[in-house]
């Protein structure tokens, strides 16, 4: 792995042991519904409704979706590929059932030989609110992953939005203090600018603002051609 940013450091060093065993709870479960606003549920069903055969997750955290969501056959094809070595031991080890290769490699840097695919999903749910940089530089994992969708293969995830939505006051204090310890870097993340990126990188996509979150899903025109 090249040389990794300071900031990109940053953006998932938080994610160790202790706040591993309590990320569900707090993030997935407390803070999604009563503060961002946007149900579990919600990321689930746009899991889904997009996820394929071969699989690759991006930013895995705990695999707390990857557990849950059916796979369309037996989903044995899962690849996981994150900065953080404790993510991708934890996410491995609770779908070991999928036997998923893991690859320890930095979002916007190129992707590694051994992230090849093509695949028939990728996935980044919460990822891009981790990651420093403006719209342009973030859109790097989009370009980067973009080329490894097989023929039909889609994009999809979610991400807490810092600007232009509804934020309750609570959950920009929080969001706040998230941002300055940088754990988050989404004070400038705006709709537009993520449709700008999916736009740029992908033939058709859909976008869904719930709380301040956005969800979407990239592919080929005959899937999201009505956006
Ligand atoms: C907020 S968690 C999201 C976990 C999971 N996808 C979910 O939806 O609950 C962000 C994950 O992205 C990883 N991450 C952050 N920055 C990264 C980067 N630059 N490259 C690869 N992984 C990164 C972190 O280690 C962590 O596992």
């Amino acid at each position: 792995m090249e040389d990794v940013d300071a900031e990109v450091v940053a953006g998932q060093a938080v994610y160790n042991r202790f706040v591993l065993s309590v990320y569900d709870l707090w993030v997935l479960r407390m803070s999604c519904r009563f503060l961002w606003r946007c149900p579990n549920p919600v990321m689930l069903a746009n899991y889904q409704r997009n996820v394929g055969a071969r699989h690759l997750d991006l930013g895995v955290g705990t695999g707390f979706f990857l557990d849950r969501v059916s796979f369309p056959q037996d989903g044995s094809d899962v690849t996981l590929l994150d900065l953080n070595e404790t993510s991708l031991r934890t996410a491995a080890q609770r779908i070991r059932r999928y036997r998923p290769a893991t690859v320890r490699a930095d979002v916007l840097q190129p992707f590694p030989p051994e992230a090849a695919g093509p695949y028939d999903s990728i996935g980044l749910n919460f990822l891009l609110h981790c990651l420093p940089g403006t719209w342009p530089e973030k859109g790097k994992v989009f370009e980067h992953a973009a080329p490894l969708r097989a023929p039909g293969g889609k994009v999809f995830g979610s991400t807490i939005l810092g600007t232009g939505v509804p934020i309750g006051a609570v959950a920009r204090r929080l969001m706040a203090t998230y941002n300055q310890r940088g754990i988050f870097h989404n004070t400038g993340d705006d709709l537009e600018g993520l449709k700008e990126q999916l736009g740029q990188h992908f033939p058709a996509y859909r976008v869904v603002v719930q709380g301040c979150v956005a969800v979407f899903a990239a592919g080929d025109e005959e899937d999201f051609g009505d956006a």
